[in-house]
């Protein structure tokens, strides 16, 4: 059973529809199979795994919106173009999903008022760009790729990045310059993406024509992961600002950390040993951590001193 509660683009106010079971041939599952892997390599990306952590410079968190609202700016603009065409019509959610005026508000706060003078289109942000251009006025079905992998992302992990950049940079609460990772119109990410999947799977499409679907979402991917090493190469020539808030994420969350599917596959990654020293080096860093360290470290040495006398 699956409802998106009041949803600008249903069969009516509150819709509801009967669970179906899924197939591999749905375009759901052959999406969420085929990029399986290059979400992994995305994920672990080293921009992407310093930002789970907290690591977080705040001038490469600029330029991280710099180049989403490049990105969702162009997607919008192709989506809007194709609003009517049937490959794409029944995926047209603009007042749930599009982001791009978003984005420009949090521009604006991190930027001022001439934030479109002080910013411009990355290198790597371009060429993701032009293919959303192209994909859009020459091959129209190739879009639901396109806004497959940013959408669907943006309603899985956003919440979670939400949390880490407000910590991180320690940004109001009000949620000021954030406003990209808040759906206002979404009640329910789990819901919307349930009816998301069940929009993609009753488009009629051909094999042939999925295939080249999960194909461009690879490539999607791909464009994603060159905007996250292009700021990883800016981020060597930025001067450090990084505000640590590595430890904290999941607790502030009011969460349980072995919940995180990330936290889970690091640790099976790891065996356990990286997560404990990071954990010890994030906690000598904070002002409470160097207290509590300092108390156990006297402790122990007086009891040493106590069983040599
Ligand atoms: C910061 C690292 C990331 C986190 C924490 C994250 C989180 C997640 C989680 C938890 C899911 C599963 C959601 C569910 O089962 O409903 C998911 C799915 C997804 N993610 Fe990510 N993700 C990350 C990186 C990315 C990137 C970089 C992209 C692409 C730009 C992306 C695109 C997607 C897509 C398209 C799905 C939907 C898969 C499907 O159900 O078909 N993710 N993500």
């Amino acid at each position: 059973m699956e409802t998106a509660g009041n949803v600008s683009n249903g069969a009516g106010p509150v819709y509801e529809q009967k669970e179906k079971t899924l197939r591999p041939e749905d375009l759901s599952e052959m999406l969420a199979a085929g990029t399986k892997q290059i979400h992994e390599k995305a994920e672990n990306t080293q921009f992407v795994k310093d930002f789970l952590r907290g690591r977080i410079r705040k001038e490469l968190f600029k330029l991280g919106a710099v180049a989403l609202y490049y990105t969702y700016t162009a997607l919008e603009e192709e989506i809007e173009r194709n609003k009517d065409h049937p490959h794409f019509a029944p995926l047209y959610f603009p007042a749930e999903l599009h982001r791009h005026e978003a984005l420009a508000r949090d521009l604006e706060y991190f930027y001022g008022p001439e934030w479109k003078s002080q910013t411009s289109c990355s290198k790597a942000t371009q060429q993701y760009v032009d293919r959303i251009h192209q994909v859009g006025q020459e091959d129209p079905v190739l879009l639901v790729a396109h806004a497959y992998t940013r959408y669907m992302g943006d309603l899985s992990g956003g919440q979670v990045l939400k949390k880490v950049a407000q910590r991180a940079l320690k940004l109001p609460p009000t949620g000021e310059g954030l406003e990209f990772y808040q759906f206002d119109a979404i009640h329910s990410a789990k819901a919307f993406k349930q009816l998301y999947r069940s929009r993609m799977n009753e488009l009629e499409l051909d094999m042939e024509t999925k295939k080249r679907l999960v194909d461009e979402a690879v490539k999607a991917f791909l464009f994603n992961i060159e905007v996250f090493e292009e700021l990883e190469e800016i981020g060597k020539t930025v001067q450090e600002d990084v505000l640590d808030a590595g430890m904290p994420v999941h607790g502030a969350m009011g969460g349980d950390i072995s919940k995180c599917p990330y936290y889970n596959a690091k640790m099976a990654a790891s065996g356990g040993t990286a997560y404990v020293r990071q954990l010890a080096m994030a906690a000598l860093r904070h002002p409470t951590g160097q207290v509590l360290f300092a108390t156990w470290f006297a402790a122990l040495a007086g009891l040493v001193a106590w069983y040599l006398m």
